[in-house]
């Protein structure tokens, strides 16, 4: 079984100044989770990431950036590069979040070129994949995925470390989760993609589902033979709220 990993993506929330208080009340519920049984993470604005990465130590949780630039230095004004990251001791990073591709015209293309040079860099990736309400209404659900998919493949091998987030778009900060059995079908059919393109590569390749995901309703959704985790956005705001569901996590 592969090792759970619960995600929290602030997006663009929360203040510096609060993030010591926010990773001291985290670490109080999960100080006792056995962390052999999940993996824990938070990808933060660009102005906490060296904050963050100081307070969340005690805890055992990783720090992420929520993008990342494919060019290691230049003039691309507002960018993070791989170096700064590195930099920081930070080994993480979102890639193709749907808001990304939605309000910053990232692209497949440029997806792929962002994995490409995490990969290339030793960066751990959580690359977003996931179709929106009206893909899915015209039942292109599948084909989506696929185009999604494959970019990204293209540029890995069987031994590529990365993270998939499955994240219908309808379901992102709607209160509209995804049933199990929807997150299930849109996982196996990527995992079968994978297996596709890229053989076994698809055993190990955790696939995180993200949606609406909350303590609530995190343990149906791990009983899922291919979810291996959750992408969570507004849930993961409230630490007590974000650590109650990695605990929940931990005892799957
Ligand atoms: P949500 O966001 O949990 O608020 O729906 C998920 C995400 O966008 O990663």
């Amino acid at each position: 079984m592969r090792k759970p990993l619960i995600a929290g993506n602030w997006k663009m929330n929360l203040l510096n100044s609060k993030v010591p208080a926010y990773f001291t009340a985290l670490n109080e519920v999960i100080k006792a989770v056995d962390r052999q049984k999940v993996d824990t993470l938070l990808a933060v604005p660009a102005p906490f990431l060296a904050t963050a990465r100081e307070s969340a130590q005690a805890a055992g949780v990783w720090i992420a950036t929520q993008t990342i630039h494919e060019k290691h230095e230049g003039a691309f004004t507002g960018e993070i590069s791989i170096p700064m990251l590195k930099d920081l001791g930070i080994n993480w990073t979102l890639i193709g979040h749907s808001e990304r591709r939605q309000y910053f015209n990232e692209t497949d293309a440029t997806v792929a070129a962002k994995t490409k040079a995490t990969l290339e860099a030793g960066i751990q990736a959580i690359v977003c994949v996931g179709e929106t309400q009206a893909e899915r209404e015209k039942g292109q659900m599948e084909g989506v995925l696929r185009r999604q998919m494959e970019a990204v493949l293209a540029v890995c091998t069987k031994d590529s470390n990365f993270t998939i987030a499955y994240e219908p778009v309808w379901a992102i900060g709607t209160g509209l989760t995804a049933t199990d059995a929807q997150a299930e079908e849109a996982h196996a059919f990527i995992r079968s993609i994978v297996r596709e393109k890229l053989g076994s590569l698809a055993d190990r390749l955790r696939i995180l589902y993200g949606g609406s995901v909350k303590s609530s309703n995190i343990q149906g959704l791990l009983a899922q033979p291919n979810v291996d985790g959750a992408l969570i956005g507004g849930a993961s705001l409230d630490p007590q709220e974000f650590g109650k569901t990695v605990s929940l996590a931990a005892s799957r």
